[in-house]
């Protein structure tokens, strides 16, 4: 199977001389079919521009990419793909079934089709009440959920989610987390821009992190948040013998509200370290291997970057 995006030196710059930003600083990248990337950065570090650059929106400086096995710009391959932008400009005056039969049409869903679509699409985004109201009437989190309504009008094999769930409700996050699970379980490829790393964790295959316009790592969610197993320990008596044969073995101590964190150099070793503390007479209290979290791992690589 193709790759579902395949991203080779592209570039964008905003602005002249000295004013010029690398929004986009040649990116390669391949995101592969079926599964759902997320794509990580701070601000401004060139996550919308890439997304605006793959759907059409912004022509690049450089580089080449291919989405669904076609160069962009493909109309075959455009009509299969769904984008729901960082921020909308919606028309307020239209209804939203209005709205979404202009989208529909935009996507050429065909018109013997389009309201069992647009039953569909508002069904799944919880808007059935609402469908004869006036988009000047909904809330922040409405608009979004209409929004990527629209995104998921034309049943897209590739979706662009760029900052999906920024206004919604907790309710509405956990179902817009099932909702991007189960069109991967309909062999969907996501690609998720978003600031909310626990939503990245529970849902993404692989993670991309860009900062200043630069891929700074690609990796699967497993290798980015465990590269080294740590132990939490909570024990008494814990005398200067044990912590220095700890301190031999492991690859970093760390002392955090009366705890231990303990890095080691590999799973083999955690059984090694509770031997140790608890032959040297100290009593566990708990013994907790840990996982980094995403926002740790996140937040390294960007400092790591700017060092
Ligand atoms: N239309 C534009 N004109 C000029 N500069 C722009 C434009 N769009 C983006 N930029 C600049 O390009 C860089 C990348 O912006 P972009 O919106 O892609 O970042 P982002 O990663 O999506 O950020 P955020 O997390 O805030 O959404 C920033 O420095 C931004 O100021
Ligand atoms: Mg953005």
């Amino acid at each position: 199977m193709p790759a579902a995006i395949e991203i080779e030196g592209l570039s964008k710059s905003y602005g002249h001389g000295d004013e010029a930003t690398m929004a986009v600083d040649a990116l390669d990248l391949e995101v592969k079919a079926g599964e759902i990337f997320g794509f990580l950065g701070p601000n401004g570090a060139g996550k919308t521009t890439t997304v605006q650059m793959l759907v059409g929106l912004v022509f690049p400086d450089g580089g080449k990419a291919c989405l669904l096995g076609k160069p962009l710009g493909d109309l075959e391959a455009r009509a299969s793909i769904g984008y729901l932008p960082e921020t909308f400009d919606f028309h307020g005056f239209l209804r939203a079934r209005e709205f979404l039969e202009f989208h529909a049409g935009l996507y050429g869903v065909d018109p013997g089709e389009r309201e069992q679509r647009i039953g569909e699409v508002l069904e799944l985004m919880d808007l059935q009440a609402n469908a004869d109201s006036r988009l000047r009437t909904f809330s922040r989190g409405m608009l979004q959920r209409i929004g990527i309504a629209q995104a998921l009008i034309n049943r897209p094999r590739l979706l662009f989610l760029d900052e999906p769930t920024s206004a919604l409700d907790p309710m509405g996050r956990r179902q817009m987390r099932d909702i991007i699970l189960s069109l991967r379980d309909r062999g969907t490829t996501i690609f998720l821009n978003s600031h909310l790393l626990s939503e990245v964790e529970m849902t993404c295959d692989r993670v991309g992190i860009i900062n200043h316009g630069r891929l700074v790592r690609v990796a699967s969610l497993p290798e980015l948040t465990s590269p080294r197993p740590c132990v939490e320990v909570d024990a008494v008596d814990m005398g200067p013998e044990i912590m220095s044969s700890i301190e031999a073995m492991a690859l970093r101590v760390e002392q955090r509200e009366g705890r231990l964190l303990v890095w080691l150099e590999d799973e083999s070793q955690v059984n090694r370290l509770a031997e140790i503390i608890v032959s040297g007479g100290a009593s566990l209290r708990s013994f907790t291997p840990r996982q980094r979290s995403l926002e740790e791992a996140f937040i390294q690589a960007i400092e790591e970057d700017e060092q």
